[in-house]
C-alpha cells in the first residue's frame, strides 16, 4: 500500500521566510522521521510529499497514493488545517484523521463549545471579545481565563491567561488581540485538574487509549499547561495515570464530544474539573501531536502500556477500515 505523507517541517516554512512564531505549532524533523519509520516498520511504502504547496505540485505531475497520512496544521486562514483534506478529497485520495468539516471547526474553540454545549457536554460558559470594546459584554465571574480563539500547541497561553478584574482582562485582551489577530476567547477559569485524553477509531469504533492527568510541579508556571510548561515538562510537568471513576467521567466526556464532532482515527481531547467537580471539555486536538517521545498522545498511550508503534497501527487501522468500507 503506497501511503503518501504530508506535514508541515518547520524549517521547510522557516526556509520561505516565515518567524519562529509563525511557524511554533509545526514539525521538527525528528517527528516526521519517527512517524515515517515507524509506518515503515509496519510495512507501508511512505512517500514524504510535505505541505500543501508541495502536495499541489505532486498533485498537478499526476503523482497519487492510496491513502494519505495528513498531519499538515496549515498556515493561512481559520480554514488552514482543512486546506490538505479538502484538496485531497476533491482528487478523491483517502487520507488518514479527520475530514475537512472538522478540522476547520475545531480550530475554532468558540465554534466547537456551541456545538459541543447543544449536545448536552459539559463546557465552560464563555464569552467572545472580537474588538477590545466587547470586554463590557462579559458577564462572567472572576476569576477568568483568557486565549486566542484559534490556536493550538498553547500559542498564548502563559500565566497571563487567568485574570481576575476588568483591568486585567483589560490588559491581556489587548495582548491578544495585538499579538494574534483573532478574536480572544474568555471562559470562567476552571479550577480543579486537568487531563488529556488519548482516542483511537472512528465513531461507533472509537476507543480510549489512555487518560493521564497533568500535574503542574512546583516550578511550574501555575495553574496552566501554558505553553512554556509544555516545553519543558521533563523538569515541570508530571504526568500520571488516575484512580477508575475520574477516568471513567473523562473517558465519557471525551469519547462524546470526539463522537459528536465527527473526528476520525485519533485525537485528544483536553478535560478540566470546574469548583463543582464536574468533567468539562476544554478542547478537542483531531491533529494530535505525534512526536513518538514528547507529544501527549505518544506519551499516555506509553503510560498505558501501548508503545509508539502500536499507536501508529490502531490510527492506520482505523483509516484503512473507513478506505475499505467507503
Ligand atoms: N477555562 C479554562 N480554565 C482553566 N484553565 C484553562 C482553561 N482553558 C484552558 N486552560 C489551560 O490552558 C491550557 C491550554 O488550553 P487549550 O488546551 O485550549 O490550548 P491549546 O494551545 O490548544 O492546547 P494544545 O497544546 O493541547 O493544542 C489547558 O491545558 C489548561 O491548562
Ligand atoms: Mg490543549
Amino acid at each position: 500500500m503506497k501511503i503518501g505523507f504530508t506535514f508541515d517541517l518547520r524549517s521547510a516554512w522557516l526556509a520561505m521566510g516565515y518567524s519562529e512564531e509563525e511557524t511554533a505549532e509545526f514539525d521538527k524533523e525528528s517527528t516526521i522521521d519517527g512517524i515515517a519509520s515507524t509506518l515503515e516498520e509496519l510495512g507501508y511504502e511512505i512517500d514524504r510529499i510535505g505541505n500543501l504547496h508541495q502536495l499541489l505540485e505532486r498533485l498537478t505531475k499526476g503523482d497519487r497514493w492510496d491513502l494519505v497520512f495528513n498531519i499538515c496544521e496549515g498556515m493561512h486562514g481559520v480554514a488552514r488545517e482543512a486546506q490538505v483534506p479538502a484538496l485531497l478529497d476533491a482528487y478523491r485520495i483517502p487520507y488518514v484523521f479527520s475530514a475537512p468539516l472538522v478540522l476547520a471547526l475545531t480550530l475554532d474553540k468558540g465554534m466547537t463549545k456551541r456545538v459541543i454545549r447543544d449536545a448536552g457536554i459539559p463546557t465552560a460558559d464563555f464569552s467572545i471579545v472580537a474588538v477590545l470594546n466587547d470586554i463590557w459584554k462579559v458577564n462572567l465571574k472572576y476569576p477568568l481565563f483568557v486565549k486566542p480563539i484559534a490556536e493550538g500547541s498553547g500559542k498564548g497561553i502563559s500565566e497571563r491567561s487567568v485574570v481576575t478584574s476588568t483591568e486585567e482582562l483589560h490588559k491581556s485582551c489587548e495582548y491578544l488581540l495585538n499579538t494574534f489577530h483573532q478574536p480572544v476567547l474568555v471562559e470562567p477559569f476552571l479550577g480543579g485538574r486537568e487531563f488529556t485524553v488519548g482516542i483511537v477509531g472512528t465513531s461507533d469504533k472509537a476507543r480510549v487509549t489512555g487518560v493521564m492527568e497533568i500535574v503542574l510541579l512546583d516550578n511550574a508556571e501555575k495553574g496552566v499547561y501554558s505553553l512554556s510548561n509544555k516545553e519543558q515538562y521533563e523538569d515541570r510537568v508530571q504526568y500520571l495515570k488516575i484512580d477508575d471513576i475520574t477516568r471513567k467521567q473523562c473517558e465519557n466526556v471525551a469519547l462524546e464530544a470526539y463522537r459528536v464532532l465527527g473526528c476520525e482515527d485519533g485525537g485528544r481531547v483536553d478535560i478540566r474539573y470546574d469548583s463543582t467537580g464536574e468533567a468539562n471539555f476544554i478542547e478537542v486536538n483531531p491533529l494530535p501531536g505525534l512526536n513518538p517521545v514528547h507529544s501527549d498522545l505518544p506519551i499516555l498511550s506509553r503510560l498505558h502500556g501501548i508503545s509508539f508503534s502500536e499507536l501508529m497501527k490502531m490510527i492506520m487501522d482505523s483509516a484503512i477500515a473507513k478506505v475499505r468500507s467507503v
